[in-house]
């Protein structure tokens, strides 16, 4: 993790300017609808800079979200930030300012669910296409851009099997056939951090902040990292959506970048220790942990990531009954059954291969045993390991 060192550096102090904390450590937290001009002068200044940092009105954002917005271009070295309510909306406002009726989406086949249900249901309705590719695909989704290809969405690893995409290889290919094509990154799992997504060409990051950010799960926030060529059309877009995020919300999430790098340094360490624990067991098909060789794209994750955050899966040699998974499931002292991960507790959640197939229709690996998803937390490794292997012994 030695890569790390200016990163920890830059998450204690990004965002922290002077107009935002008034002298205290943190930024001020400014809950307003109204902001109050003194005059018509200023009132014309704030309109004109609306945009650029200036008080203009609640839904532009307050000095609260300035901070956390200007942080996290420090962090992800983009032209600005846009917050959103969660990461759901994230991922949709930042698809929606870039496509219009007749217009094509390319979508990873292995993305989070509901951003598929999104391109099924609403991009569907408005007469926007989509086509599912599987996300080792690579060089051969030049075969699948079309002439009203508008965006290509990543997300690295994937969701549930934990496939790391070559990037800069569908980054290059993608942009030799058409520039105009705006590239787009759920970086959720590497809280926008382990991957420098806009370094490698892409052109929005986008997080569930939700996960990492906040990292102590009790506040929902999406953010949206874009570059100069798409900043103004994803911040006026989701501006007229009416997007925005409480001051609140704001403050809690610049507040969990502070702890962001030693959060991150022990869910590399115990996770990737906990995967290769799981690796030698009998119980155990495969580990899907991108620090792992058994891995889909491993080598692209060490080529490109600088670390590894919390969350993987691992196949299970048998499919489980519902009696054997509740068997294994219902009895955990520390792994907990919750949607979510990226917090400091440790979780678990399964998928049956029935289910997998049903939401991965693009792709033809597909997995016989009952899939686990774990996200490893801040406890004790040696804790972990024993809450687990009781766990195999239930369903032995
Ligand atoms: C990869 C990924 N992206 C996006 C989201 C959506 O985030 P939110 O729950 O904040 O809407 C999730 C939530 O689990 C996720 O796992």
């Amino acid at each position: 993790m030695s890569k790390h060192n200016k990163l920890d550096t830059k998450l204690v102090h990004a965002g922290r300017h002077f107009r935002y904390t008034q002298g205290s450590v943190n930024p001020v937290v400014q809950r307003a609808s109204s902001l109050i001009f003194n005059s018509v002068a200023d009132k014309k200044t704030a309109t004109q800079n609306r945009y650029k940092g200036a008080l203009f009105y609640g839904r532009r954002g307050t000095l609260t979200h300035f901070a956390l917005q200007d942080a996290m271009c420090e962090l992800e070295g983009g032209a600005g930030c846009y917050l959103y309510p969660c990461g759901a909306a994230a991922v949709s406002n930042a698809i929606l300012a870039f496509v219009a009726q007749g217009d094509h989406v390319l979508m990873t086949g292995a993305a989070y669910e509901p951003t598929q249900d999104f391109c099924n249901q609403i991009l569907k309705k408005m007469g926007i296409s989509t086509t599912y590719y599987d996300p080792m695909i690579t060089e051969a989704i030049a075969a699948l851009v079309q002439p009203n290809t508008k965006v290509l969405f990543l997300e690295s690893p994937s969701s549930l099997t934990m496939e790391v995409p070559d990037i800069p290889t569908m980054v290059k290919t993608v942009r030799a056939i058409n520039p105009e094509i705006i590239i787009m990154i759920d970086n959720t799992w590497a809280a926008g951090v382990l991957f420098p997504a806009l370094q490698h060409g892409i052109d929005i990051s986008i997080q569930a902040g939700t996960k990492y950010l906040v990292g102590h799960s009790d506040v929902m926030i999406g953010t949206a990292v874009a570059n100069a060529r798409c900043w103004d059309q994803l911040r006026e877009n989701s501006y007229l959506m009416g997007q925005m995020v409480d001051a609140d919300s704001a403050y809690i999430t610049a507040r969990g970048l502070r702890t962001l790098g030693v959060r991150l340094k022990q869910h590399h360490e115990s996770s990737i220790k906990i995967a290769k624990w799981l690796a030698e067991r009998p119980e155990v098909k495969a580990v899907y942990h991108p620090a792992l060789p058994s891995c889909f794209g491993h080598q692209n994750f060490v080529r490109d990531f600088s670390g590894s955050s919390g969350l993987f899966s691992f196949e299970l040699c048998k499919t489980l009954s519902d009696s054997e998974l509740a068997n294994f499931l219902d009895h955990f002292e520390l792994f907990t059954m919750a949607y979510s991960w990226g917090g400091y507790e440790s979780l678990i959640m399964p998928t049956q291969p029935h289910e997998l197939a049903r939401i991965r229709p693009a792709i033809e690996r597909q997995l016989t045993g009952t899939l686990i998803r774990v996200h490893i937390g801040l406890e004790e490794v040696d804790d972990l390991i024993a809450d687990l292997e009781k766990g195999f012994e239930r369903i032995r």
